[in-house]
């Protein structure tokens, strides 16, 4: 349930005063932004947070002295008071377009109580108080910046109230001299209340807040390989549309953080606000990870003729994953970029069992029939396929459309029999474009992906001698629009449960791809 305090947090605190994203800095990974309404659903949980810190305040002893008629100047302490109740009956956030956010506590009662001493010439009177504060009205504004480690920065702006009624029942010994002056020292206290509330106010803001701020982490480690760095690239900003704040959302590698070679695009958001939050995510954030894990050699895999069979199994149990290789079925976490080349080389595995007139295996019985040298210098030889990225497979968000243009090396080894060795026999470059388009209902997330080129083999080196590719590329093409796209299709159309981590309750969500960006908006439950 951690994630409700968090996003309590963030909705309250990232209060920001009006700034422009990119003035000088660079374009967010991902923007947060929380809708009225979602300031709305903050606003429940706040009030108890609220609540708790505000009945846990310590109210500082009072002093002074008053006329009291014919006793003269009398001095007064007011000592050890203690909140035993602190209602909020009335809390209401708002986004103050261009220049922050508001809170408004309206209508609350404190009791307190506590210990009093008079003190005149050389008699000391004592007992106890309760005080009770009605109709107790508080105003903050609160401006939200960040600072030079990209951690958010709340700072008041502006803090009024007002005290409705004060009531004081003084008992002890002799207390029926202060209650002679009850209501001169209820004015007197509510004078110096009203003083101190605003000054607790900014200090709980100082004292608690922004160290609690200065501590929130900046990165986040999502696995043996790779790091996110979420810091704030610029202040959080109010508009009418809900309170944008835009985090760096670059992933980077545990064992070596280098620079990233390319820039964060810009950002445009579009006019919405009718769910509780929205995110942007950049493919920045996804072309990051994809540098990391392909770096990290995790978007390496080698094929072997076991594989196929394992697939063959997966197809006849219709497993929801039916289509993936099954090297890439181990990890739950398989980050998306690693998912996209895994549905490379599933895409190469269905390539390879399609029913032909002649069955493909990764054997050279197989696949000496469109490579007739290798029956002859490998007969009865299994082989086994390494597949790699020439580079890290990059996502281009356009409007409706993500693309992806993989640029996959293919070695092909002969296994010997009898030894551990494998001899190299060619080596392929494919080269495809592949379009896909995502939507979301009733909290699944649909797709479909189009071929945007054909297939397009390269033969980069070969140890036993030039084939025909051609040959090769017109199968895998022809088996790619006939079977592969339309049964992905199919599935797709399915749909899949949207992939969420756990303790996140998110309905009415949707989900539109933009230019550079996937926008995504729910609310939260
Ligand atoms: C991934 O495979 C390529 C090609 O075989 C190789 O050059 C690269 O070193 C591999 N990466 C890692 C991290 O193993
Ligand atoms: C097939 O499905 C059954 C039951 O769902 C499962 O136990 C079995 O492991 C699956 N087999 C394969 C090869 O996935
Ligand atoms: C998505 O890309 C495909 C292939 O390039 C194209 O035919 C289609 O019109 C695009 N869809 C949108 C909404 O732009
Ligand atoms: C190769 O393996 C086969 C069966 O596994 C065995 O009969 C044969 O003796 C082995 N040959 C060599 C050279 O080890
Ligand atoms: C990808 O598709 C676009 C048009 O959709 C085309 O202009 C481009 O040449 C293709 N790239 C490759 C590598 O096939």
């Amino acid at each position: 349930m951690m994630t409700r305090p968090h996003s309590v947090v963030m909705a309250l605190l990232l209060l920001a005063e009006v700034s422009r994203f990119g003035e000088g800095a660079s374009n967010p990974g991902f923007v947060v932004r929380i809708t009225e309404r979602g300031l709305e659903y903050a606003r429940q949980y706040g009030m108890a947070i609220l609540k708790k810190e505000l009945s846990a305040i310590n109210v500082p002893d009072l002093s002074g002295s008053f006329q009291a008629g014919w006793m003269g100047s009398v001095s007064y302490e007011f000592k050890w008071l203690r909140i035993r109740s602190f209602q909020i009956r009335n809390i209401d956030l708002s986004l103050l377009p261009g220049t922050g956010v508001r809170a408004s506590l309206s209508n609350n009662y404190v009791s307190i109580q506590g210990n009093w001493k008079v003190k005149k010439a050389f008699v000391t009177l004592e007992g106890t108080f309760d005080l009770s504060m009605d109709g107790i009205s508080i105003l903050i504004h609160l401006n939200l910046g960040k600072d030079w480690s990209g951690r958010p920065t709340a700072s008041v702006a502006h803090c009024s109230n007002s005290i409705g009624h004060v009531s004081i029942h003084i008992s002890g010994h002799l207390s029926w001299v202060l209650n002679l002056f009850h209501e001169r020292i209820e004015n007197k206290i509510k004078d110096i209340l009203k003083q101190e509330i605003c000054r607790i106010v900014r200090m709980s803001t100082s004292s608690y807040l922004e160290p609690y701020l200065r501590t929130l982490p900046v990165t986040l480690m999502t696995d043996q390989v790779a790091g996110i760095d979420y810091s704030l690239v610029g202040a959080p900003r109010v508009t009418s549309q809900g309170l944008d704040t835009p985090f760096k959302g670059e992933f980077f590698s545990r064992s070596q953080r280098t620079p990233v070679p390319f820039d964060a695009p810009p950002i445009r958001l579009p006019q919405e606000h009718d769910r509780m939050v929205y995110f942007a995510i950049s493919q920045y954030v996804f072309n990051t990870a994809s540098r990391v894990y392909q770096e990290a050699g995790h978007m390496n895999f080698t094929i072997r003729n076991e594989d196929i069979q394992k697939l063959n199994m997966l197809l006849s149990n219709h497993s929801a994953q039916e289509w993936w290789n099954p090297n890439c079925l181990a990890s739950e976490t398989t980050p998306f970029t690693t998912m996209i080349s895994c549905f490379i080389s599933s895409y190469l595995l269905l390539l390879l069992q399609i029913p032909l007139d002649f069955p493909i295996q990764l054997h050279t019985k197989s696949l000496g029939t469109v490579i007739p040298q290798l029956s002859r210098l490998y007969p009865n030889t299994e082989l086994e396929l390494e597949i790699s990225p020439e580079s890290a497979p990059l996502l281009l968000f356009t409007p409706g459309n993500v693309t992806f243009k993989p640029v996959m090396n293919i070695q092909a080894f002969a296994l010997m029999p009898n030894s551990s060795n494998r001899e190299p026999l060619f080596q392929l470059r494919a080269r495809t474009n592949i379009s896909a388009t995502v939507s979301v209902s009733s909290g699944r997330v649909l797709g479909s992906v189009t071929p945007g080129s054909k297939l397009e083999l390269e033969l980069k080196h070969s140890n036993i001698d030039s084939f025909n590719v051609k040959l090769l590329e017109s199968i895998f093409n022809y088996y790619a629009s006939y079977i592969i796209f339309p049964s992905l299709n199919e599935k797709l159309e399915g749909g899949f449960p949207l992939p969420l981590p756990r303790d996140t309750y998110l309905y009415s969500v949707q989900l539109q791809i933009h230019k550079n960006f996937l926008f995504i908006g729910a609310n939260i439950d």
